[in-house]
């Protein structure tokens, strides 16, 4: 089993990603806020890379069941339901609904790697989770940082170290690329206190200036879900907690 890191989503075009196993991360806040309305009962989330096409999609192919969420410099989009924050898809709000989503830099990864054979969401919530389910499909797996603005991000890739090494614990028959090396190593550095890492972090530090302190912490939780969110057709659903086998994705 060999894993890649790749630290932005300039380092690969759309069709790099064709027939791989794909794990996007986007720690603040897009993968967390996907987790957390799936495990709150969302039917799907439905990522796009425009605020245009999240409304053309929203209008009518969801029978009325449809809530618009996302952001644009971290707040919530002048007519859309909801904005970013993944305490907003409490059970009450998302249960039952399908959710288009538009984010800066989180959705626009999901979209690139959509051509996946198996594309899951990854934040701290659902390293254990996903990790396991990795190792027993025990194929090649690429870790897509979404980052910022197609720049590095440092809670994106210490997340992706914490994957790997729980990857690790569980499979020894793995090999490294070199920025998967490095993430283990920021990992170690910098993932001690989670939330102390947020907080220092260049998007850490917006969301904070903008009134997000408190998804700071909530995305700071590690392994507080079990939901491990999977591309299907052209939709992340919720993967069966005994799922044996990954879901392949149909490129739409
Ligand atoms: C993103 O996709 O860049 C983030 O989720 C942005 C944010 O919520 O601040």
């Amino acid at each position: 089993m060999k894993i890649n890191v790749l630290y932005t989503p300039l380092s690969a075009d759309e069709l790099y990603f064709t027939g791989k196993t794909t794990v996007v991360i986007d720690v603040l806040r897009a993968t967390t806020t996907i987790i957390t309305a799936l495990q709150n009962g969302a039917k799907e989330i439905v990522p796009v890379a425009t605020v245009e096409f999240a409304v053309k999609v929203s209008g009518g192919m969801f029978g009325g069941q449809t809530l618009l969420g996302g952001e644009r410099n971290t707040k919530k989009i002048e007519g859309f339901a909801l904005g970013n924050s993944p305490m907003e898809y409490s059970a009450d709000v998302v249960a039952g609904k399908s959710v288009v989503l538009y984010t800066t830099n989180g959705t626009k990864a999901l979209v690139k790697a959509k051509f996946s054979a198996d594309l899951f969401a990854c934040s701290f919530a659902n390293v254990s989770a996903l990790a396991k389910h990795l190792s027993s499909l025990s194929k090649d797996v690429e870790i897509l940082c979404a980052g910022r603005s197609n720049n590095f991000s440092l809670e994106d890739t210490v997340c992706a170290g914490k994957l790997i090494s729980e990857i690790e614990k569980l499979n020894a028959d793995i090999s490294l690329s070199d920025s998967a090396r490095a993430s283990i190593s920021l990992s170690k550095s910098f993932g001690k206190s989670i939330l102390k890492m947020l907080k220092e972090t260049e998007h850490g530090k917006i969301l904070i200036e903008n009134g997000f302190e408190e998804d700071l912490k909530y995305c700071s939780k590690l392994n507080s879900a079990e939901a491990i969110p999977y591309f299907s057709g052209n939709a992340l659903k919720l993967l069966p907690v005994d799922a044996g086998t990954a879901v392949s994705v149909k490129a739409e």
